[in-house]
């Protein structure tokens, strides 16, 4: 419906936040993938920039395998081992002067690759091969800055300067003064002399800005020209993963027997749907619904499993014992503990009756798999704990399948749609574990989990059919723990208040609140207080994220 719901406003850049908490589900990443050792590889150096995935997300766009490291991590051994067809130093929050500043190995400008280096990455080359860095003393820049060409040509900025200058995202603190030997100027700023340098020769770029950013608009088409420099031919394609993955699984498996905790969400049903193309009915799912789903979500996941994929699947209604834990809990961090360990509990419960389980299979993405950097040396703070069946396999003695290791949101979507999972099921919002629960501060009782799901399937059916879906990262409704007055007819009434909640995300990370026109939210409220009977007041929350979290506990 709305072609511009941003109306000419740009979303915000990424913030700085602490990394996403998944205490249960970190294991340390192999070197690299043994299943992708076929396929050409990029190298991205991490020295702690905020945006290093968004380097990864546009090199996958561009159908180039990559993986990133962290600089600590990455010693001539692993060099020698992953065998990279290109290397890339992202940015970083150092200074190259700080004791002990994050460096590559010197041997990575030996390989005999390309090298790309953004903001530090640019910095820490030219430290390395000669040339000069200094602290910033004015000369720092932060945000949009336009970058002109000078008259030397380079094929990096092929479809570059269709006007006099490019518009780029600068944050930097220090800058180049002087080139390394060998190095030339391709552009400048204002404030970077040396914004584009290269030495065509050696096949080593350093740039000061951040192409990956969308404030970068032209950044798709340099990361492309460096790719196409560096010969990769594109082999990352979902149809070729999909063939790999499943002789992976076939081969870490074998004859014995895999199961697999479902939520319904996105990434545990393409991972059950690739590992039961894989195994076939040596796959046993369990659905533990934990009465605190949307409305009709366990009977469609159930049928969308059943009818579909003829998968053995165990639905184990719990809603009973996981609704009676929780009476009479308000606390959000005890409710999700409480969760956490019934759901540990009860699939395990499960687990146990499926005889010569050895692995799990669990449905693990990238993001929650890199190791960041941190220079604190101290661990992040946890906001909230989140939890998925991440414990068990010591507690049960199993082994892991995670086939969306090495795979983005985006790209488990395009696997589920090459695995033909129904359209509906891949652009499903997500979902938490802990389901409504999160969404109902304060006590949790059956009469507010049924008024919540009637008000949050009003809530997406409007949303559905204005269109707005596939715009939104994630929408639902929170039902708030006070009664209001109001006047309905000629009577008074006294009943819950909601608020709906409607966000635009890339990870969930970060977010926005999505922009509704008052005709929408006015229409919505008046269907929500018609159509459910117990809520009379209807708000929309517009906190971003941060300050806020998305969900309300
Ligand atoms: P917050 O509220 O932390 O949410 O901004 C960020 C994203 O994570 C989802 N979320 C969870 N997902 N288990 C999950 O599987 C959890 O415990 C959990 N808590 C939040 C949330 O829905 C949003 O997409």
């Amino acid at each position: 419906m709305k072609s511009d719901p941003w109306g000419g406003r740009q979303p915000p850049a990424p913030a700085q936040t602490k990394p996403r908490v998944w205490p249960l589900a970190i294991r340390p990443f192999p070197a690299y993938s043994p299943a992708m050792t076929q396929h050409e590889r990029l190298l991205i150096i991490d020295f702690g920039s905020q945006v290093t995935q968004l380097i990864a997300r546009r090199l996958r766009e561009l159908n180039v395998y990559c993986e990133i490291h962290p600089f600590n991590k990455v010693d001539d051994a692993f060099l020698q081992d992953f065998a990279p067809k290109a290397v890339i130093f992202s940015g970083g929050p150092s200074s190259v002067f700080a004791e002990g500043a994050p460096m590559p190995p010197a041997s990575v400008f030996d390989l005999g690759v390309p090298i790309l280096g953004i903001c530090y990455g640019q910095q820490v080359m030219m430290h390395c091969l000669g040339g000069k860095v200094e602290r910033g003393h004015g000369t720092a820049e932060f945000g949009r800055a336009f970058v002109t060409p000078t008259a030397a040509k380079t094929k990096l900025l092929d479809g570059w300067f269709a006007t006099d200058r490019e518009q780029v995202w600068m944050s930097h603190g220090d800058h180049v003064s002087k080139i390394a030997p060998g190095f030339e100027v391709y552009g400048t700023s204002p404030n970077a002399p040396f914004a584009i340098t290269a030495d065509t020769k050696r096949h080593f770029y350093a740039v000061q800005f951040h192409p990956e950013v969308h404030h970068t608009p032209n950044g798709a088409k340099f990361y492309e020209n460096f790719v196409r420099i560096a010969g990769f031919t594109g082999d990352w394609t979902m149809g070729a993963y999909r063939e790999q993955a499943i002789a992976a699984i076939r081969a870490q498996v074998g004859d014995k027997r895999v199961i697999c905790g479902l939520s319904g969400g996105v990434d545990s049903s393409v991972a059950a749907v690739l590992i039961h193309e894989a195994i076939g009915d040596q796959l046993t799912c369990v659905f533990v619904d934990h009465g605190l789903l949307r409305q009709n979500e366990a009977e469609e996941v159930v049928k969308m499993f059943r009818d579909n994929y003829n998968i053995p699947l165990i639905h184990a209604d719990e809603s009973e014992l996981f609704l009676g834990k929780l009476d009479g809990v308000s606390d959000p961090e005890t409710k999700r503990k409480i969760i956490g360990g019934l759901f540990i509990d009860v699939f395990q419960k499960y687990a146990n009756q499926i005889e010569g389980a050895e692995f799990l299979a669990q449905g693990t993405l990238y993001p929650d798999v890199i190791e960041s950097v941190s220079f604190s040396g101290g661990p992040s703070v946890t906001i909230k704990s989140h939890h998925n069946v991440g414990g068990l396999p010591e507690k049960m003695g199993l082994k892991l399948v995670e086939p969306l290791r090495e795979l983005f949101k985006d790209e488990v979507r395009a696997l589920g749609r090459e695995l033909g999972l129904p359209p509906s099921f891949i652009g499903r919002h997500p979902f938490p574990g802990p389901g409504l629960a999160i969404r109902c501060p304060g006590e949790i009782t059956r009469e507010k989990l049924e008024i919540l799901k009637k008000a949050d399937a009003v809530y997406i059916d409007q949303i559905r059919k204005h269109g707005l879906y596939d715009e939104i990262w994630q929408a639902f409704v929170a039902i708030l723990p006070v009664r209001t007055v109001g006047v309905m007819g000629d009577g008074r009434t006294y009943d819950f208040a909601c608020a709906l909640r409607a966000v635009t995300s890339v990870d969930g990370m970060t977010a926005d609140y999505y922009p509704f026109t008052h005709e929408f939210l006015g229409e919505t409220a008046t269907r929500i207080i018609n159509e459910v009977q117990g809520i009379n007041r209807v708000t929309y929350d517009i906190t971003s994220k941060p300050p806020g979290t998305i969900e309300w506990e």
